[in-house]
């Protein structure tokens, strides 16, 4: 028999990445950096080092000021025909399955380093949905594979994220009982419906939409901030005295995560100076002008997430915008978050109630909803899908690492099937 190494399980997540393996029947997290069991899912090109920082590093090198280029929510960008397109950075030509690959290459030394194991394997999450478009949902998961053989994998296998985060949460179900699970993250809203018997668990179902935390903030910006920048403010004509709105969609890119980067090529800069040039109110696409020169749309972007987390642990929560300008600052209160949000924890409840109807059960019918995902946590998710399932007592999950756990008490099975020469596992 050939010596294939241990199998890794991988929640390559939007916001966040976690990784472990199973020891003694328990699952087991991976320390991938000091401090903690999650990564930032995040990339820093250093000019200076010409190195690529990943998780926290790259964060703080963003946050100092560093000279290079920084990369967040890469994996809502699979499935794109922009992650085969390759621009040169420090001094590569690399496009954004290499930037990805070499993010899982890391993950995969780290989780090396820190075990001392060896893993060829990965049993790799995946939202049920990357996209709502199906050539493009397809290509995701093409895109990610490639990721992790080009990462040094020989072989990856995945499982739906939420399926993942039953299998974490099986002892929490007597026998009979029918739980949902309810996976709210950065990039997607996932669900699962799962029975438990006494051998485990039954999937009854699973569906999901592309809707989470970066949409939340994507939404905030937008509503709140984006305004300051001159979102929505009249331009005036070229010749004659007419006006026009500012074109939205510079405004939607500096208010996207993966979009961000994009922003700071010559052709984006010149458009926000011709808009300041003519604009009826100029101090405000000052702003925007000064914000792509600086290279500051991240620097919003972590202002407007760490808002709305504090609007929705206490009543109200600040958007500090002083690296923008000195003393910037927008106050939002929990009620305008929840109600600027409330059109997207629509779309999720309403794939909830899908995903339980597609297992054919009455909403009342489900006994449990496990709540895992950072954005679970938002109270305009828990308020809004709550009362469709009135006969469920609501759990949480351990929001952040749930999927890693149960990926990596999946990981070995996943491989098993294989091996014997059936068929894997497959979503
Ligand atoms: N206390 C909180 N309240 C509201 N939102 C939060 C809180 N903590 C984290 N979040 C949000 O949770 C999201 C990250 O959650 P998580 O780590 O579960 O996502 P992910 O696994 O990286 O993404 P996905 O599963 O969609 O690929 C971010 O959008 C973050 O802003
Ligand atoms: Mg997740």
């Amino acid at each position: 028999m050939t010596d294939t190494g241990a199998v890794l399980g991988v929640d390559f997540g939007t916001s966040n990445s976690a990784a472990g393996t199973v020891r003694d029947g328990a699952a087991r997290l991976i320390p991938l950096e000091a401090g903690g069991e999650t990564l930032p899912t995040a990339v820093f090109f250093d000019v200076e080092t010409q190195k690529m920082l990943i998780g926290t590093a790259a964060g703080e090198a963003l946050l100092a000021g560093d000279e290079g280029r920084y990369m967040r929510a890469l994996k809502s960008l699979l499935g794109a025909p922009l992650m085969r397109e390759k621009r040169m950075l420090l001094g590569e030509r690399l496009d954004f399955i290499d930037i990805v690959a070499r993010f899982l290459a890391q993950l995969k030394e780290a989780a090396e380093a820190a075990t001392g194991l060896r893993f060829d394997r990965a049993l790799s999450g995946r939202p049920v949905r990357f996209h709502g478009d199906d050539a493009r949902n397809a290509q995701a998961e093409i895109d990610l594979r490639d990721a992790y053989l080009r990462a040094g994998f020989k072989e990856v296998r995945f499982m739906f994220e939420p399926e993942a985060a039953a299998l974490a949460n099986r002892d929490m179900l007597a026998a009979g009982d029918l739980g949902l699970v309810v996976d709210i993250g950065g990039g997607t809203s996932d669900f699962t419906v799962f029975r438990s018997d006494d051998n485990g668990i039954d999937i009854l179902a699973s569906h999901g939409v592309r809707v989470g935390g970066t949409d939340f903030d994507r939404k905030v910006s937008l509503d709140f901030v984006m305004p300051l920048l001159g979102r929505g403010s009249d331009i005036r004509h070229a010749f004659g005295g007419d006006t026009h709105a500012a074109p939205a969609t510079i405004f939607n890119d500096l208010a996207t995560w993966q979009k961000i980067p994009f922003l700071y090529a010559p052709d984006s800069r010149r458009l926000a100076r011709d808009l300041a040039q003519y604009a009826v109110e100029p101090a405000r696409l000052a702003r925007l002008v000064a914000v792509l020169e600086d290279e500051l749309g991240h620097d919003i972007a972590f202002a407007v997430e760490r808002g709305k987390i504090a609007a929705n642990t206490g009543r109200v929560g600040l958007i500090d915008l002083g690296v923008v300008e000195r003393g910037m600052d927008v106050t939002v209160a929990a009620a305008q978050i929840g109600a600027a949000l409330d059109d997207l924890a629509q779309e999720i409840a309403r794939a909830a109630l899908r995903t339980v109807t597609d297992a054919g059960i009455a909403p009342n019918g489900i006994t449990h909803l496990v709540f895992v995902g950072g954005s679970s946590l938002m109270g305009v998710v828990e308020e809004t899908l709550c009362p469709q399932f009135p006969g469920a007592a609501v759990h949480r999950g351990s929001a952040l690492t749930a999927i890693a756990d149960g990926l990596a008490l999946g990981a070995e099975a996943a491989f098993v099937l294989s091996e014997d020469g059936g068929q894997p596992p497959s979503p």
